[in-house]
């Protein structure tokens, strides 16, 4: 005889005896672990065939998105799943009533309610990021970091390409939305279509009680303070270090990266006296704005950690200063953008001593080579600094100054700075 299997279907609990085999069919895993923990999960739009002889198949039933008509069904392959609940979950113990159990088992269930989530982050398949415009670039800039600490595959995702190719996403998956308002259209359209596919949706927003922290499964609140100004700054910082605690919580249990996490974190923790350090250069990058306040274009090439830092300085260098702008991953140079550089382009290669140097001095040569203007941001002080400041984190370091020139750019443009042209600090509509 076969072990017993579970299998979820919507508002349906049936049990069913044959000969070789028994089945328990039910909405609601509390309804058989009695039973089995072996499961089968269903998803939506399939349907099961059970056999005399104990076979099961699944088949998936799609329609035609044009049509509307139903197509031939799939067969599925899918293993069984382990229940992770202890039967004790499904009874009152000592209490009369399972609310009065429930209220007493609160202080329990608030720790589990983050523990579980983390558990099942660590368990996911994938991580996906889903976000727009600076959120979006913010998650950019820490993957590397929680693809690091956590093992698991990240991908990125711009919230509404991923809307309009109805990417897959699978309840193997956590779906992490990063969004300083909470409300931004395009990502809380993502978040339903991410839930709606089984996974797990974790929220990262500035703004409690927002659309996408209501929404979401579990979360994290920035606590950046609220942002006026249109173009974001604060939470861009502010949210890449929450994604870098994100990570070390989920590498807690390697102890191999033990050493690291703590070098990490302690950097993290002198990370607001850094940023006060580059806010220093304030006039400096004022002298540099009213060198190019006359340009029509400017190109901001980055490349590892510093990717998004190009793709943020010219997100928000064109946002408020309308200056054309674009962020460049540096090993795409020759690939097309090299040949838009002449003795007239000028170009912020980002270059400061991380694992990408070399690979940047040598982009760096060959724009010089074509006469192309650089501006080439570099570490100060070289060796010392270095010391200090763990190279995942210099994202949150490097975008100041830039985010500083955008500003000074703005003021010199004669350009509104805090409500730029055409935008809005919520985009609540498509
Ligand atoms: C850029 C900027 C926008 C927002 C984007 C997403 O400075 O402000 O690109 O980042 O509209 O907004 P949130 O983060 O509220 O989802």
């Amino acid at each position: 005889m076969c072990a017993p299997s579970f299998y979820a279907l919507p508002a349906a609990l049936i049990q069913q005896q044959c000969r070789t085999s028994q089945y328990y069919v039910a909405s609601d895993a509390n309804a058989v672990v009695e039973h089995t923990r072996r499961v089968l999960l269903i998803e939506d739009n399939e349907v099961v065939h059970m056999r005399d002889d104990g076979a099961v198949h699944i088949f998936k039933f799609d329609s035609d998105q044009y049509s509307r008509r139903l197509l031939r069904p799939a067969s599925v392959q899918r293993g069984l799943s382990t229940l992770e609940m202890e039967v004790e979950q499904i009874r009152k113990g000592n209490f009369e009533h399972f609310m009065q159990k429930e209220i007493h088992e609160q202080p329990d269930s608030l720790t589990m309610t983050i523990r579980d989530h983390l558990k099942t982050i660590r368990r996911s398949r994938r991580i996906l990021f889903i976000g727009c415009g600076t959120s979006y670039n913010a998650a950019l800039a820490a993957r590397p970091v929680v693809e690091e600490h956590s093992g698991i595959p990240v991908t990125m995702e711009i919230a509404s390409d991923l809307l309009d190719r109805q990417g897959p996403i699978y309840r193997e998956d956590t779906a992490i939305f990063v969004s300083q308002s909470g409300e931004t259209a395009y990502t809380l359209e993502a978040l339903e279509y991410a839930k709606s596919n089984g996974a797990l949706c974790v929220g990262i927003t500035n703004t409690v009680g927002s659309a996408i922290a209501r929404g979401t499964h579990c979360g994290i609140h920035l606590n950046a303070g609220c942002e006026i100004g249109v173009a974001s700054t604060k939470a861009y910082t502010s949210q890449i270090a929450v994604i870098v605690m994100l990570a070390l919580a989920l590498g807690v249990d390697s102890l191999s990266t033990q050493q690291r996490r703590n070098a990490i974190m302690d950097v993290l923790y002198n990370l607001p006296s850094k940023v006060r350090d580059v806010l220093k250069l304030d006039r400096d990058m004022k002298e540099l704005a009213a060198l190019l306040m006359e340009e029509q274009s400017l190109l901001v090439f980055g490349r590892g950690y510093n990717y998004a830092t190009a793709l943020e300085c010219a997100l928000k260098v064109k946002q408020v200063s309308l200056m054309h702008a674009e962020g460049i991953v540096a090993g795409d140079m020759k690939h097309g953008p090299l040949a838009l550089v002449d003795e007239t382009l000028r170009i912020i290669v980002i270059a400061i001593r991380d694992a990408s140097l070399n690979k940047q001095q040598s982009v760096r040569q060959q724009l010089k080579a074509r006469k192309g203007r650089l501006i080439v941001m570099c570490t100060e002080g070289d060796a010392e600094f270095m010391c200090l400041i763990e190279h995942c984190l210099q994202p949150m370091i490097n975008i100041v100054p830039l985010q500083l020139l955008a500003y000074q750019l703005t003021v010199f443009r004669g350009f509104n700075v805090d409500q730029p042209r055409n935008l809005a600090k919520s985009v609540t509509t498509q």
